[in-house]
C-alpha cells in the first residue's frame, strides 16, 4: 500500500473538516461521457477502496455523474463511511435521457438534488455542497447566483448540508456568495496549461479558502506538452505526476481531486504528492501556459 503523505493536511476554513491535499475525483467512475454505468464496475469499486485505504479522505462527486452512478458506486464501495472521510458533491445540473447537461437551478431543483445525493450516498447530511454554475460550458460567466446560494444556506440551516462551496464561478459570484454564507471552497478549471484563475487562486489563498482545480490533468483532453514530458523524463516520473506536483506546489490552498478509473493511475497520482520540484523546474513549468505547443 502507498506510504505517501498525500501532500499534507488542510482544514477547510471555519470547519472541522481536515483532509489530505491529495484527494480523488469520482467522475471517471461513470460510463463514457459521464453517462451510464462504468465499463468495469469491479475496478471502479476497487479504485475507491484502494484510494481510501491509501489515506485519501476527500472524494469529489455529484449525483449528476451517471446520473446517480458514481454516488451509488461510492456507497457500495465505502458505506458505512470511515470517520474523517469528506465527500464533496455538487448541484446545478441534471442529465436527461439524451445524456446532455442541463441547468437545474431552481430552489426546488436544489432541494431535490440535496435529497437525491443524501439518498444515493446513504448520508443524513452532506459535508460540502458546491453550487456548480453552468456558465458557458467549462468556463464561468457572470450572473447572480444569490437565489441558489440562499437556497443552499437554508438547507444548511436545516442541517442537511454542513458547508457550502461554489464551482465554475467568477470572482464576482464568489464575493456575492460570501455575502450570503461562508464559502469554504471553489472548484474551477485550472491546471498547468489553463491558468486563467491564477489571480483567483492567490486571492482565495489570502482568504484561507480552498481552491480545488477540476481537470487537473487536462480532463477530457489530457495535458500534452513537450516541456512537461522533458521535465518528467529528467525527474524519472510521468508527465501526469509532474502536473499534479506542480499544482500542489502552486499554492497551499490547492486541494487535488484527479480522476481515474484505474488503480494503476490512482497509485501513480497518489505518489505524485511525494515529488518535490526545485525552483528551476517550477520556472520551466510556469512557461508552459504561455507556449503554443500545449494542447488543452
Ligand atoms: N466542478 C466541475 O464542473 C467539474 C468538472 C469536471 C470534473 N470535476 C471533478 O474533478 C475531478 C477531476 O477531473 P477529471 O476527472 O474530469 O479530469 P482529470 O483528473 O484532469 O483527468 C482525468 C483523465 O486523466 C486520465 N488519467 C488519470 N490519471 C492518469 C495517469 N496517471 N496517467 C494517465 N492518464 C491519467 C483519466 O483516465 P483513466 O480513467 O484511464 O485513468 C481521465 O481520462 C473529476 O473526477 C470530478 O470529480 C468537476
Amino acid at each position: 500500500m502507498s506510504t505517501t503523505t498525500l501532500g499534507g493536511s488542510y482544514t477547510f476554513p471555519g470547519t472541522s473538516l481536515t483532509v489530505n491535499r491529495m484527494g480523488y475525483g469520482a467522475m471517471q467512475l461513470a460510463g463514457p461521457g459521464v453517462f451510464g454505468p462504468p465499463k468495469d464496475h469491479d475496478e471502479a469499486v476497487a479504485v475507491l477502496r484502494e484510494a481510501v485505504a491509501a489515506g485519501v479522505n476527500h472524494i469529489d462527486t455529484s449525483d449528476y455523474y451517471g446520473p446517480h452512478v458514481t454516488n451509488e458506486i461510492i456507497r457500495e464501495a465505502l458505506h458505512p463511511y470511515p470517520a474523517g472521510l469528506v465527500i464533496v458533491t455538487k448541484l446545478g445540473a441534471r442529465r436527461p435521457e439524451d445524456g446532455s447537461w442541463q441547468p437545474w437551478t431552481s430552489p426546488q431543483n436544489l432541494i431535490d438534488g440535496v435529497h437525491d445525493n443524501l439518498r444515493h450516498l446513504g448520508l443524513d447530511a452532506l459535508d460540502i455542497v458546491n453550487y456548480r454554475v453552468m456558465g458557458s460550458g467549462h468556463g464561468p460567466s457572470e450572473g447572480s447566483i444569490s437565489q441558489q446560494i440562499s437556497t443552499l444556506a437554508d438547507l444548511k440551516a436545516e442541517g442537511l448540508i454542513r458547508h457550502i462551496g461554489v464551482s465554475n464561478a467568477t470572482h464576482a459570484q464568489i464575493v456575492e456568495a460570501k455575502t450570503i454564507t461562508p464559502i469554504v471552497c471553489v472548484q474551477n478549471h485550472y491546471n498547468l496549461a489553463n491558468r486563467a484563475d491564477d489571480a483567483l487562486v492567490d486571492d482565495l489563498a489570502r482568504h484561507g479558502i480552498a481552491y480545488v482545480p477540476f481537470f487537473p490533468l487536462g480532463g477530457f483532453t489530457p495535458l500534452q506538452s513537450s516541456t512537461l514530458s522533458s521535465v518528467a523524463a529528467k525527474l524519472g516520473v510521468t508527465p501526469m505526476q509532474v502536473a499534479l506536483a506542480w499544482l500542489l506546489h502552486r499554492s497551499p490552498n490547492i486541494l487535488l481531486i484527479p480522476g481515474t478509473s484505474s488503480r494503476a493511475h490512482l497509485r501513480e497520482n497518489l505518489a505524485a504528492a511525494e515529488l518535490t520540484l526545485c525552483a528551476n523546474v517550477v520556472a520551466e513549468l510556469d512557461g508552459i501556459a504561455a507556449t503554443a505547443h500545449v494542447a488543452h
